[in-house]
């Protein structure tokens, strides 16, 4: 799509059309919504449809108003990988308001603590390295699939208490949901629901067979830690412990590595500013914060309105769906100046990639310290790589991330 093809009437911007996500014209698509239409309504089709809000300033105020805009319809669009019959609702914690929210993230929070992320590192360091020293062997690597699940590998052992296998049985389970959309990892055919259906069973399975094994067995893991869990004085039910579980599972085995692949990708395009890394490890913690900012891997968050909200001249109604667009407001020039400009010296950088307010990343520590654990190695062996081959997006419009990532190592 070329500047003038973006000069369109609004309703025919489509931010479910994944195809604009996979080709990247998201970018122009939505740098036209933050200028021309910032509240913008995207009609679905059937008499319903979102507003999506692109503006940094608009993201972050809503992201706060959480009195204002609910998190109980889930984070993600109906119709996208979490089945649409499912009841998490008021149940997972992403999908939960207060005061409920705030009880149920104290049960959570201790399975994502500063020891536990500690042990992510050095299970992290371990995994990494031998990754590492294959893929300089090998001359090379797919890192999307080398490399970069290796992080959330690593967490899952630490977090969940499993083993090595398990934990990319698990990694295989949420990247076929989060891909429901995608020949690379499902059959696309037949109906989606279903689909979902199926593979949200094999998921509850997984963490079925681990609970029971939990109940005989307790360890200092997120199931065990959520099998004792007390909120308002009543034990999680079953389904409660599932969807955190899976809250967990899916929050952190896409995101970590997708964005350690936008964050190699970014530097593959940008040898100069990897060159400088090498030089100077010190810039390492402001390359990190840029790969994040640059990589949205969470392309945005949805919220329901819980009254009538003015903003600008647009009026949203109690009951309507709105959508804060990471991604759109990472790339806003009001806030970041040469936005679309990958700068490992960029400072302040207040990105918005692990939202904000409330629902911010409980799992942010751990993310940071599997990405800081990978970057550090890659620099300190001072690996040499580039590009070998096309790399292939990701089909969804929710996670961006990048499923194949041919790349020739020195
Ligand atoms: C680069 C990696 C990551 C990114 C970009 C990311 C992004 C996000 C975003 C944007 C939210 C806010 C959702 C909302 O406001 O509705 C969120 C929440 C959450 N994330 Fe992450 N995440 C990452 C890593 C992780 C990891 C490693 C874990 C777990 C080990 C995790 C677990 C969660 C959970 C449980 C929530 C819900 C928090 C709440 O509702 O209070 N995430 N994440």
């Amino acid at each position: 799509m070329s500047a003038s093809d973006t000069e369109i009437a609004t309703h025919a911007v489509d931010l479910t059309d994944v195809g604009l996500f996979v080709s990247g014209q998201h970018t122009e698509v939505l740098s036209w919504l933050r200028a021309n239409d910032p509240v913008h309504w995207n009609p679905d089709g059937e008499g319903s449809g979102f507003w999506a809000l692109t503006r940094y300033d608009d993201v972050l105020w809503a992201y706060r108003n959480h009195t204002a805009f609910g998190s109980e319809r889930g984070a993600i669009l109906g119709g996208s990988f979490r089945s649409e019959a499912d009841t998490a609702r008021g149940k997972m914690l992403v999908a939960t308001d207060l005061p409920r929210h705030r009880l149920l993230k104290q049960q959570i929070h201790p399975a994502l603590s500063s020891a536990v992320t500690r042990r992510v590192a050095e299970r992290v360091r371990q995994l990494v390295d031998r990754a590492l020293d294959r893929a300089v062997t090998d001359g090379g690597c797919d890192f999307a699939t080398a490399i970069a699940t290796e992080l959330p590998a690593g967490a899952l052992m630490e977090v969940m208490g499993i083993g090595y296998n398990d934990a990319h049985h698990l990694i295989g389970l949420t990247r076929r949901m989060v891909g429901f959309r995608d020949e690379v990892f499902v059959e696309t055919g037949g109906e989606e629901r279903v689909r979902l259906a199926w593979l949200q069973a094999e998921i509850f399975e997984f963490f079925a067979d681990l609970m029971a094994e939990r109940r005989t067995r307790p360890g200092q893991d997120l199931i065990s830690l959520l099998l004792t869990a007390e909120v308002n004085g009543r034990r999680l039910s079953e389904e409660e412990i599932f969807y955190n579980c899976m809250n967990v599972a899916v929050g952190g085995n896409e995101t970590s590595s997708y964005t350690a692949c936008s964050g190699i990708h970014a530097l593959a395009e940008n040898p100069d500013q990897y060159a400088q890394l090498i030089e100077s490890p010190s810039l390492l913690s402001g390359a990190l914060e840029e790969m994040l900012r640059w990589g949205s891997t969470n392309a945005y968050v949805q919220r329901v309105a819980k009254h009538d909200i003015e903003l600008g001249s647009v009026r949203i109604r109690e009951g309507d769906s709105v959508t804060l667009w990471n991604i759109s407001a990472n790339r806003d020039e009001a806030h970041f100046a040469d936005a679309h400009t990958f700068d490992i010296h960029r400072t302040p950088n207040r990105h918005l990639t692990y939202g904000a307010g409330i629902h911010r990343c409980v799992g942010a520590p751990v993310a940071q310290a599997e990405l800081s654990l990978l970057f550090e190695q890659i620099v300190k062996r001072g690996i040499s790589f580039r590009l070998a081959g096309p790399v292939q997006r990701l089909r969804s419009n929710f996670i961006l991330g990048i499923t194949r990532l041919p790349l020739a190592i020195a």
